[in-house]
């Protein structure tokens, strides 16, 4: 009997069922389809009856994995962000669609300033920084994280996508010890780890099971810790007229701009994202 497409995508349906909904179960097999096979969705529809052929066997491993709670991307070992691919591992988040709404906001703001200068705290696989020098004319952009298996990523992907960027291995609540001189960055953006202990239990399993921990939670007792402490940094080294931005937990939004404000910022602006929840905040001394 000849297998077509049509019948794996069936497949891929009975088996992950219970760990997707299916328009997502339709959206993975589709990327899966283009990435084994270069056959894109308008492609799929003309050809969904017709014989597998030879890749029966990769799509069938793959769904295997998928079963197991793996993310797609682990399984290729890269993600879709901002228009470019990015390697990713189990050292690194997997960048997130509202991640790249952050990054399109500081581009639209600062896309006709020129030579600036930018660091990105906490990059993981350096999307931001990485998306950052690439749309952002002539400017010197820094990357800082904790983790030296994340770095090694990051130093990857800038590589791969040929943008130059400065990592640093370090932990920001030591901030005090990366630079010895006030620096005057004119960007400090960071989506650091937000997620509460309490806020597991809405979390799907891949995620709770196969990303990095260090990149996710923080302790129930001190949720903001690492808006306190980078804003503490943004006070020494951002520019006078300098903005600093963030990734934030939809649910400590309001928490999240007092906490920014005391700190002595006169402009705290939060922003929704594309499902309408509050997820970014943009801060400015002035
Ligand atoms: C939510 S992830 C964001 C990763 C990436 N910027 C993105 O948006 O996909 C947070 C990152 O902060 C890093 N991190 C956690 N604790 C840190 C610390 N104390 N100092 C520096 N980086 C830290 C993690 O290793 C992780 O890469």
């Amino acid at each position: 009997m000849v297998t077509t497409w049509k019948d794996i995508e069936n497949l891929y349906q009975q088996h992950l069922t219970s760990l997707y909904p299916a328009d997502e179960i339709k959206a993975l097999f589709l990327i899966v389809l283009e990435e084994i096979a270069g056959i894109n969705a308008a492609k799929y529809i003309v050809e969904k009856t017709n014989s597998v052929d030879n890749y029966s066997e990769q799509l069938t491993s793959i769904l295997q994995e998928l079963s197991s709670g793996r993310p797609l991307q682990h399984i290729l070992g890269k993600a879709d962000f901002y228009g470019e691919k990015f390697e990713v591992n189990v050292h690194t988040l997997i960048p997130r669609p509202e991640t790249e709404e952050l990054v399109h906001l500081i581009i639209n703001d600062y896309k006709n300033k020129k030579e600036l200068k930018v660091i990105d705290v906490g990059t993981g696989s350096g999307c931001i920084p990485i998306t950052l020098k690439k749309h952002l004319n002539q400017s010197e952009v820094w990357a800082v994280d904790i983790s030296k298996e994340a770095l090694e990523v990051a130093k990857r992907n800038a590589n791969s996508l040929n943008q130059h960027i400065q990592f640093i291995l370090a932990d920001i609540l030591e901030w005090e010890f990366i630079f010895s001189e006030p620096q005057n960055f004119d960007i400090i953006v960071s989506n650091p780890p937000y997620i509460t202990p309490k806020e597991m239990t809405e979390m799907h399993a891949n995620v709770l099971h196969h990303e990095p921990h260090t990149a996710l939670f923080v302790e129930e007792s001190a949720p903001l810790i690492f808006y306190d402490y980078i804003a503490d940094f943004a006070n020494q080294h951002l520019s006078e007229h300098g903005t600093l931005y963030f990734e934030i937990n939809q649910y400590l939004s309001l928490q999240t701009a007092e906490l920014i404000r005391k700190k002595g910022f006169r402009t705290v602006e939060i922003f929704k994202d594309i499902n309408g929840v509050d997820r970014m905040i943009r801060a400015k001394r002035k």
